[in-house]
């Protein structure tokens, strides 16, 4: 049987470190609230019932792909969607994002968070990789995505976003045998969803760890590494996986020892810097400052050719912000910055 023409796409080929044609690129958050289809469709239905509708979800994404010309689609969804069916109740406030209305605070909160042994209560994330899996062009793979489990945890004990991570962390330092049952049951949770995820069409899958860059190395090394390490192995396949952290390039090396084909880095590292501390034996995606995006076409493409030249061509690098777009982007911008990319990569 011949290969499906995604397997030979540039996505794939740099996440095995092969050479490419061109840079690939995808942008984090590339379908959402910087685009005026997505705000109208807003306007009619709420962000988790949107999560909860595959035809709609598939749409918003085959939309982004098509109107930006990125190398890669990743499933419409959220992050915090798993953990519904874990048991809390999830909420998501039009001014303060997601809420968590029976968050885990105490030792005892961790035995009513359930094991996620089975998938049918997400199997809605699932019917929307096979829709936007079957209306995307057959020569672009699809990511499916997951939070890592200290993402997840986070979420889980603060409630809500927190500037400080201050619940988390006590919660981490006081309560050290239940933080770390809690961080089991959401690694093997999150190894299930990302295999049945890859199962229902997804070609690789990234590993969103957002707020692991609040942590010292140290804490990092220990309570956490050793669970993301666990989910990564447990997903059992030989797709790519992008692991992602932002806000801390302290924690590269860490990162790159827990696994992942692909490790993604946001700005707050020069991308040369980067892959030596990473290893030239992994891929690396990013890392645009989302905030360039705000500026002018022309300071679009002097930041492009920077971390190009950062690259060097080396085989297995995958362009993208540090961070998702933000919501004031110009959607020209965006695609001024595909555009770039493709253009001045051209080997
Ligand atoms: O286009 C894509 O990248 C795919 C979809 C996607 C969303 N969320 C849609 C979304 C992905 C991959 C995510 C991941 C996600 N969700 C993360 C990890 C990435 C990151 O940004 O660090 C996190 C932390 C979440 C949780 C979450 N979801 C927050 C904190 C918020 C509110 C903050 C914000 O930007 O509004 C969301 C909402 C969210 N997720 C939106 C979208 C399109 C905006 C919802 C809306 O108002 O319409």
């Amino acid at each position: 049987m011949p290969l499906p023409l995604w397997h030979n796409s540039a996505w794939m080929k740099a996440a095995r470190r092969e050479p490419t044609d061109v840079t690939p690129v995808w942008l984090m958050r590339q379908a959402g609230r910087y685009q005026p289809e997505y705000r109208a469709i807003r306007e009619k239905v709420g962000f988790l019932k949107l999560c909860k509708t595959p035809s709609l979800g598939a749409e918003i994404m085959l939309r982004a792909v098509e109107q930006l010309g990125v190398d890669a689609a990743i499933v419409f969804s959220d992050l915090l969607l798993i953990l519904e069916p874990m048991g809390l109740q999830l909420e998501f406030d039009e001014g303060a994002g997601p809420v968590i209305r029976n968050p885990i605070r105490a030792a005892a909160d961790v035995d009513r968070l359930e094991e996620l042994d089975r998938l049918d209560q997400l199997d809605y994330v699932m019917e929307t990789v096979r829709l936007t899996r079957a209306g995307l062009d057959e020569s672009l793979p699809l990511l499916g995505f997951a939070g890592a489990p200290f993402t997840l945890a986070s979420y889980a004990i603060e409630g809500g976003a927190s500037r400080d991570h201050r619940r988390t962390k006590c919660f981490m330092l006081d309560e050290p045998a239940a933080f770390d049952a809690l961080m089991g049951r959401l690694a093997r949770a999150v190894a299930r969803y990302l295999a049945g995820q890859l199962a229902a069409g997804a070609q690789a899958v990234q590993l969103f760890d957002s707020w692991a860059g609040c942590l010292a190395p140290d804490d990092y090394r220990r309570a956490v590494l050793p669970h993301t390490q666990a989910a990564i192995r447990a997903i059992g396949s030989d797709a790519p996986v992008v692991h992602f952290a932002t806000g801390n390039p302290a924690l590269l090396p860490l990162m790159a020892a827990a696994g992942g084909d692909v490790i993604g880095v946001d700005w707050r590292i020069d991308l040369d810097d980067a892959w030596r501390t990473i290893g030239h034996d992994r891929a690396i995606q990013g890392n645009l400052d989302p905030a360039v995006l705000l500026s002018s076409p022309d300071e679009i493409r002097r930041r492009v050719h920077d971390i190009l030249d950062r690259a060097q061509s080396r085989p297995g690098h995958i362009f993208n912000l540090g961070h998702g777009v933000l919501p004031q982007t110009p959607v020209e911008n965006a695609v001024a910055l595909v555009d770039a990319v493709h253009e001045l990569s051209r080997r």
